[in-house]
């Protein structure tokens, strides 16, 4: 398999319409031939990751180039892969605009008007860290919020288990040193094992 990435100019702006219809050709042609990758698509300029068996990327990069929807093409890079980085996506897409370049952190003084071809081409760093967040698997804010819930609840989990296991000893301890008084048989190793029940649970 390869990964390809390449930057392109639109030739026109493309329309709402225009970009569903383009991405709809995108999810149904690459579905059917192992594509995966992502699309990104701000100030004019197209971002695109392929990824897949190399003689259908190459071809398919062949079609793209002729692609009257957008100008000359620049390959940054192309490379043999043993694994996808884009597992869930058929085409991923995000509009780049300046409110999602808010979100990334690191990008802090990359502004919308550097998402061109010049820049990007000379930003090696700035292609992976728009790139990257969009990789399998965890690349929705929504879906991390998610599993930081998810973890917050395992461990509270957790806790309840450990707890409810302490409050058992001890209950089982004062039990114990309730029965053994009764039968007059508190011994010194009966209270030697209570403080070592009574260590392990603080
Ligand atoms: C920026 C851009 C990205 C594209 N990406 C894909 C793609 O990932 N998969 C695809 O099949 N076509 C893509 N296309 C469309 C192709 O250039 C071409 O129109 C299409 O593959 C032809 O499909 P057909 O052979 O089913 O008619 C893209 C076009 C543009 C302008």
């Amino acid at each position: 398999m390869i990964r390809l990435t390449y930057l392109s100019q639109e030739a026109q702006p493309l329309s709402a319409d225009e970009l569903l219809a383009l991405l709809t050709q995108c999810h149904q042609n690459n579905t059917g031939k192992g594509i995966t990758g992502m699309l990104l698509y701000g100030n004019g300029t197209f971002l695109q990751t392929l990824e897949g068996e190399k003689a259908l990327v190459e071809a398919l990069m062949a079609k793209i180039a002729a692609d009257p929807r957008h100008g000359s093409i620049n390959v940054l890079k192309q490379e043999s892969i043993t694994e996808r980085q884009y597992t869930e996506w058929s085409m991923g897409f995000e509009r780049v605009t300046e409110k999602t370049l808010a979100e990334i952190p690191s990008l802090r003084n990359f502004g919308l008007r550097n998402f061109n071809a010049e820049y990007l081409r000379n930003h090696d760093e700035v292609i992976e860290k728009l790139l990257e967040r969009h990789r399998a698997p965890h690349w929705d804010p929504l879906i991390r919020e998610l599993d930081a819930r998810d973890k917050l609840i395992k461990d509270l989990r957790a806790e309840l288990a450990h707890a409810r296991n302490n409050s058992e000893m001890a209950a089982l301890v004062l039990e114990s040193v309730v029965e053994v008084a009764k039968n007059g048989r508190l011994d010194d190793a009966h209270l030697e094992m209570v403080r070592t029940t009574l260590r392990s649970l603080r």
